[in-house]
């Protein structure tokens, strides 16, 4: 069975201190996950070490970058490289989040390099993608991802992609308060799970696990989740509190 995934983002948020206690409260809660069931935490930069020795041993549970650079070294001021990330036993990177494409200009032609670095390094990228809601209003959102995925992922042979996993955040439901509908999010799901099979065959695309993100609450993510190609979440507010997000790790589907 492919993994079930409660993926943490914090974005630019929390002071070290608050980070630190909140992964204490959260992991404190003692939720033993099930063998397929994982729990990443990704965190800003200057935190990743922190939160790996929090996390420790702990099975299953992960740190995440929220970002690197898609060059592999050199000249680069203030960017962070994935072997930088690997050398601090960093495993998960999200690539392509929203924000970065909307604040940062990052295309999917900058993305496919930023997943080749990662794939190359021994760490998992988190590809993001999802649709504006102009793009939602005018039902065109079916192409629009499906061209996120050709563009950044599908170069990628057959035994990279399994290593591979995809979040869906329509823009319109981040940080909004406003959730896709669970038809709404198992519709888009099992489209990309379809054009994935068209790419990579069917049994591939049943391996590879593609998150929702976008307003997933502790109220609302066994719904999510229970959806039969919904993997579980990305979540931005309600990963910051720890009730909320204890919860959402317990929504996981078994
Ligand atoms: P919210 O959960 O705050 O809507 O953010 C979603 C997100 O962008 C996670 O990457």
């Amino acid at each position: 069975m492919r993994k079930q995934i409660a993926a943490a983002n914090w974005k630019m948020n929390l002071s070290f201190q608050e980070g630190e206690k909140l992964l204490d409260g959260i992991l404190g809660a003692n939720i033993r996950l099930a063998p397929d069931q994982l729990t990443i935490f990704a965190v800003p930069f200057p935190y990743l070490l922190m939160a790996r020795s929090e996390v420790g041993e702990e099975k299953n549970y992960y740190v995440a970058a929220q970002n690197c650079y898609h060059k592999k070294s050199g000249a680069f001021t203030g960017e962070v490289s994935v072997e930088i990330l690997h050398s601090i036993g960093v495993t998960y990177c999200i690539v392509g989040h929203s924000e970065r494409r909307q604040y940062f200009d990052e295309s999917n032609q900058v993305l496919a390099e930023k997943v080749n670095l990662c794939l190359d390094n021994f760490i998992t990228p988190i590809f993001c993608c999802g649709e504006a809601l102009s793009i939602r209003e005018a039902d065109k959102q079916n192409d629009f991802v499906a061209t996120q995925l050709q563009e950044s992922l599908f170069h990628l042979p057959a035994e990279k992609i399994t290593r591979v996993i995809i979040a869906y955040e329509p823009i319109w439901a981040i940080g909004t308060g406003k959730t896709a509908s669970t038809a709404q999010a198992q519709e888009m799901h099992a489209y990309l799970r379809s054009i994935l099979a068209g790419q990579y065959g069917q049994k591939i695309a049943d391996g590879i696990s593609i998150l929702y993100g976008g307003s997933v609450k502790a109220s609302n993510a066994k719904e999510l989740f229970g959806c039969p190609d919904v993997d579980g979440g990305l979540v931005g507010g309600a990963s910051l509190v720890a009730t909320e997000f204890i919860e959402i790790i317990k929504g996981l589907k078994k």
